[in-house]
């Protein structure tokens, strides 16, 4: 598969025409452009129109955590906006992630739109093993809370999950092949983990069994983005 099917440019900026100019300059390299928390709340739901326009598809990275009902209707308006794919919490519980994915294969089919993919966000990439014991107050590893939360995505009927390199063998393992799974918190060796915790390279999260790998600061945040992308792009295909 060639590096660009699974390579996903994290738009962490919250300028729309600054955004769009960045699906230009890497269309080259990425399919997948993710549109997260500020881009949006900056731009609006036009900002995927307009990705979509390029002839790119948009991973709306919003990570809904709520009630069933609120989340579910939320997923109803997020189906007719066109993204390809779609997050939410898996902590935010079964009955949750089951209305979801009803409601929005049934407006799909009803509204004859294509179906968005719903991939369960299980534990962020930016917390720790220590914080998850001694603030959060779980007794467990984060694999093994992450192996349960996937497990009940999977249950749920969604596509798949967002988790850190460090767990996609144990979710492959348990799981399969037929279950997405999308790993942020990607650094190269020559990049600095800033605040994500549970890191990766991109050839270790590949060769781990990652669909996508998600970048964002490892190439925006280089003096030669170009350059960066390139080289993550080289990275994913030796592996
Ligand atoms: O800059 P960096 O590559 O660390 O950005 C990672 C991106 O992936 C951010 O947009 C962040 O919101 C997102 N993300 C994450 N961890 C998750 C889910 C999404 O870092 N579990």
């Amino acid at each position: 598969m060639p590096s660009k099917d699974k390579l996903i440019l994290a738009l962490d900026v919250n300028d729309p025409e600054y955004a769009l100019e960045l699906v230009d300059r890497f269309s080259e390299w990425v399919n997948v452009f993710k549109v997260g928390l500020e881009l949006f709340t900056s731009a609006g739901p036009d900002i995927v129109r307009r990705i979509n326009e390029r002839g790119k598809k948009v991973f709306l990275d919003l990570k809904f955590h709520d009630i069933p009902n609120t989340v579910a209707k939320t997923a109803v308006v997020i189906t007719r906006l066109g993204v390809a794919m779609f997050n939410l919490h898996a902590s935010g519980g079964m009955e949750m992630m089951k209305r979801t994915k009803e409601v929005v294969v049934e407006t799909a089919l009803r509204e004859n739109l294509p179906r968005p993919k719903i991939l369960a966000v299980t534990v962020l990439t930016s917390i720790s093993q220590d914080e998850f014991k001694k603030e959060m107050g779980y007794q467990h590893s984060i694999r093994t809370h992450v192996k349960h939360l996937a497990s009940m995505a999977y249950r749920a009927g969604l596509d798949g999950v967002v988790a850190s390199g460090h767990e996609v063998s144990t979710i492959r393992n348990n799981i399969g092949d037929n279950f997405l799974i999308v790993t942020p918190g990607i650094r190269p060796k020559w990049v600095p983990p800033d605040d994500q915790k549970r890191t990766m390279t991109p050839s270790e999260a590949i060769h781990n069994g990652a669909d996508y790998i998600v970048v964002g600061r490892a190439v925006l945040g280089q003096e030669d983005p170009e350059k960066a992308i390139e080289l993550i792009s080289l990275e994913i295909l030796s592996a």
